[in-house]
């Protein structure tokens, strides 16, 4: 058991990596509880759940909704939860952020905590305080920063995740050796077999180094001012594949992440070979699917982001493996870029 704290304005958050989730009741009070969860970890794990009232979401993207909150807190008020209250997550990103959000709009804010559960959740979506659900089909856009009382990362659990569920978490742990650690990567790489046998132990120790990275950086900047932002690497482009090519978010980030180190590559950073490297972990793990994507619509999508910032994408480069940067880049400077290196795609 590891504990990693993230302080952030006076409120302090323990990501408890190692534990076992069936510790829970130690970290939860004792009444005025209420378990959010999916459908799907209710089902494989709902018979060892804390002895309080249950209240599952149907899995997937399509609970983010403003909707479903707004049916979740009839069911707390329903169930008596007042101010006092306490919401426990159990599930993986979904659940973390109907949960987080909940939890902070719900009387003005009440007490929360998670057992994450999917890996995606353990490297980014339950660290860092960051919740919300989509607008449409505009992702994430009404939400909050507030930090858990405590997030519990049992490797265990990522036993019964789908396998797609599984590598497309591996794409964001990949991705935090790719900008913080390039021993962590070269771990990742050496230890193949065992990451996809996804052994217990491995996982655990992977996750952690990966929390430790991640709380770094949200220690340094919660709310995404500066240094956060080097977080985004293979977003911005992955963002654009995930919804053109209906690719799941890690092997749409990961095919992002090439796309981001080739116009490293071009902007005299990264070396060829390095390109070449971080490319081979993403393939050994079946991480990069093809897709067909023009650089208009690219560049479309992406100008419309930049229409919210007012001014260049800030962008996410490698200066090398292991040490991310940000330059502020024209639309039409990417554009370019991107056409240079497409061919390696
Ligand atoms: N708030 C943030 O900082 C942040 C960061 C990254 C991603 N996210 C969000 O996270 C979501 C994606 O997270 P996700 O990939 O965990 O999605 P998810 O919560 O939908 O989980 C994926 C699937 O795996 C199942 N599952 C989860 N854990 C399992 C387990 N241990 N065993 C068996 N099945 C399990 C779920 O039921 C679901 O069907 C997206 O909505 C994304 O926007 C948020």
């Amino acid at each position: 058991l590891e504990k990693i704290s993230i302080n952030t304005a006076g409120h302090n958050s323990d990501i408890l990596t190692g534990e076992s989730w069936l510790n829970v009741m130690n970290y939860i009070p004792g009444n005025n509880v209420v378990i959010i969860t999916d459908e799907n970890l209710l089902g494989i794990y709902g018979h060892e759940f804390p002895p309080f009232p249950v209240v599952p979401v149907t899995p997937g993207e399509g609970s983010k909704t403003l909707h479903k909150i707004e049916e979740l807190a009839y069911r707390l008020l329903e169930l008596g939860i007042d101010r006092s209250g306490f919401i426990l997550g159990i599930g993986g990103g979904v659940v973390c952020d109907i949960a987080g959000f909940l939890a902070s709009v719900y009387m003005r804010g009440i007490r929360f905590g998670f057992v994450s559960t999917s890996l995606l959740s353990q490297v980014d979506a339950s660290v860092g305080g960051k919740n919300g659900v989509n607008l449409g089909i505009v992702k994430n856009i009404i939400g909050s920063f507030n930090q858990p009382d405590f997030v519990i990362c049992d490797p265990t659990m990522l036993l019964t995740l789908p396998e797609d569920e599984f590598l497309s978490g591996l794409a964001e742990l990949i991705k935090m050796g790719a900008i913080m650690d390039s021993s962590l990567l070269r771990e990742i790489e050496g230890k193949h077999s065992a990451v996809m046998k996804r052994d217990v132990p491995l996982m655990g120790s992977l996750v952690k180094r990966s929390v430790i990275l991640k709380a770094e950086v949200v220690n340094e900047d919660e709310k995404e001012a500066g240094r956060r932002m080097i977080l985004n690497f293979g977003h911005t482009f992955g963002h654009v594949i995930e919804t053109n090519a209906n690719q799941k978010h890690g092997f749409a980030v990961a095919s992002g992440m090439v796309v981001a180190a080739g116009i490293s590559m071009n902007e005299g950073l990264l070396s060829a070979e390095e390109l070449k490297y971080l490319t081979s972990i993403l393939g050994s793990f079946n991480l990069l699917k093809k897709f067909s994507i023009a650089s208009e619509v690219f560049m479309e999508m992406i100008a419309t982001d930049k229409k919210k910032a007012g001014k260049d994408i800030s962008f996410v480069l490698l200066d090398k493996i292991g040490k991310a940067m940000i330059r502020k880049m024209s639309i039409s400077r990417l554009a370019g870029s991107y056409d240079l290196i497409r061919h390696l795609l």
